[in-house]
């Protein structure tokens, strides 16, 4: 699943989905380590990842306060992750990208930032102006 918020400010609802999915993730984790425990060295437990969180942002400070907020949402919930599979997961080759594009939604074409065909929800609040 992919996630875009055109107006992304400082990050929060790509934050709180990232880690309300990576919480589901471990909860399913927990199932699966009850039944079986089949994690080899190069196994990655992860398929959540912060690659697929999209966001436009016109200000360029919050644009980088996304991307910190999304990195750090990464790095807890390894921490959680790593306290249920009883492994240390540095060492996995884990490349994440927080996709978040400093530009004007209004003028800039989205599918330059996610292609339309990989975008499942589109979220946001951005400012609204006159009567509609
Ligand atoms: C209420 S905040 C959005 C908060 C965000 N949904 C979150 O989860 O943190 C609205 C944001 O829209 C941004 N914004 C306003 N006009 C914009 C535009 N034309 N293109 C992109 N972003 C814009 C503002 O800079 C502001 O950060």
């Amino acid at each position: 699943m992919t996630f875009l918020d055109p107006a992304s400010g400082s990050g929060n609802f790509l934050t709180e989905t990232y880690i309300s999915l990576r919480r589901l993730e471990n909860e399913a984790l927990k199932e699966q380590l009850g039944v079986e425990i089949v994690l080899g060295e190069l196994d990655n437990p992860i398929q959540v990842s912060i690659g697929q969180f999209y966001g436009i942002e016109i200000n360029d400070f919050a644009v980088t306060v996304a991307k910190t907020a999304l990195w750090i949402a990464e790095a807890q919930m390894m921490a959680e992750t790593e306290n249920i599979v009883h492994m240390n997961l540095d060492f996995l080759p884990l490349k994440s990208y927080a996709n978040i594009v400093e530009g004007n939604a209004l003028t800039l074409d989205w599918t330059h930032v996610v292609p339309r065909d990989k975008v499942d929800y589109i979220m946001g609040n951005p400012p609204l102006g006159g009567y509609n």
